[in-house]
């Protein structure tokens, strides 16, 4: 099997971005692709703005920057992925688009390429089971924000080839990263644990025990986590956060997973968390 040494993204949002960042790097030849030049550009924008601050900080020089972004290479057609060894897709978290997504990548790398997807939750299995390769799908999921997060949780689906997981294992490695793997379960082990400790911070808000501010404080000095739980919830995305419990409520078969009536409620009033400038907070 060939080294990976090309690195397809499809999806150049804040996962996708960050993992094309990454990849380039440290090293390898990174396409990423959107389906609109508007999303690219502003990708490429995040990028320069990123490298450049890590130059500022004296933890890259100019000519580290010169070479990586020589490395990226942003496209708005799946084609020009071209010559990708592995294929990393981080687009929204819809069964049916990264269905439609795999087959299209299936049909497109014949050869021993790596499809792997950066969900957070959807099945790995239903994914691979979209494509006439199922032993070469594979689920990299890795943390936001990429550059700074340390795991890729490595989900194998029920055909996937052990060497393209080993395969997958070496290149989080080579991307600075610590590769776990967890079982092809709703949510994994990373989700399956975090977003229901996130939902009952909801809970816990809405029943008036304490107030935000002091939900998460509780949870910063007494457990040392580095945001407390809807600090964490504004920064994921409080859309994200209730999809992922919808997706661990319909694939562990209980209701106990469902969100929270209050982080519901923010969601349909558009309080999406940062990224919206409003969630439990104001920003
Ligand atoms: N993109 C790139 N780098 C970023 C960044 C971003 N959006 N935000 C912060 N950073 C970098 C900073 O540049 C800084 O880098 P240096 O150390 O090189 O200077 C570093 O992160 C620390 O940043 P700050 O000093 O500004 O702030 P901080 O010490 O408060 O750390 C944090 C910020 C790293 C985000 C920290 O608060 C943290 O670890 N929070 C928890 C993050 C987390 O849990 N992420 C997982 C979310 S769940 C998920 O992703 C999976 C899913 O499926 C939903």
């Amino acid at each position: 099997m060939s080294q990976i040494k090309r690195v397809g993204v499809v999806g150049s949002g804040q996962m996708g971005g960050g993992i094309a960042q990454v990849a380039a790097v440290s090293g390898f030849e990174t396409v990423v692709m959107d389906t609109s030049a508007e999303a690219v550009a502003r990708c490429e924008a995040n990028h320069d703005k990123l490298l450049a601050r890590a130059v500022e900080k004296g933890k890259m020089t100019e000519d580290d920057v010169k070479a990586a972004k020589s490395r990226l290479t942003y496209v708005t057609d799946v084609k020009d992925l071209g010559q990708s060894d592995i294929v990393i897709e981080a687009v929204v978290e819809n069964a049916e688009v990264k269905k439609a997504i795999f087959k299209q990548l299936a049909a497109m790398f014949t050869g021993d390429q790596i499809l792997a997807s950066n969900t957070s939750s959807i099945s790995i299995t239903e994914i691979a089971a979209a494509t006439d390769c199922p032993e070469r799908v594979i689920g990299m999921h890795f943390f936001f924000p990429v550059p700074v997060m340390k795991l890729v949780e490595v989900i194998n689906g029920l055909a996937t080839d052990s060497k393209v997981t080993e395969r997958v294992i070496a290149l989080a490695e080579a991307m600075g990263k610590i590769a776990l793997p967890a079982n092809d379960r709703a949510g994994f082990i990373s989700n399956r644990v975090l977003m229901p400790m996130i939902n009952e911070a909801f809970y816990a808000w809405m029943e008036g025990v304490a107030e935000p501010k002091d939900i998460d404080g509780i949870m910063k000095l007494g457990c040392n986590h580095p945001m407390g739980p809807l600090e964490l919830a504004d920064f994921i995305g409080l859309d994200t956060c209730a999809h992922i419990m919808n997706v661990l409520a319909e694939g562990l078969h209980s209701e106990r997973y469902r969100p929270c009536p209050k982080l519901d409620q923010l969601v349909v009033a558009g309080r999406m968390g940062r990224k919206s400038g409003r969630g439990v907070y104001e920003y």
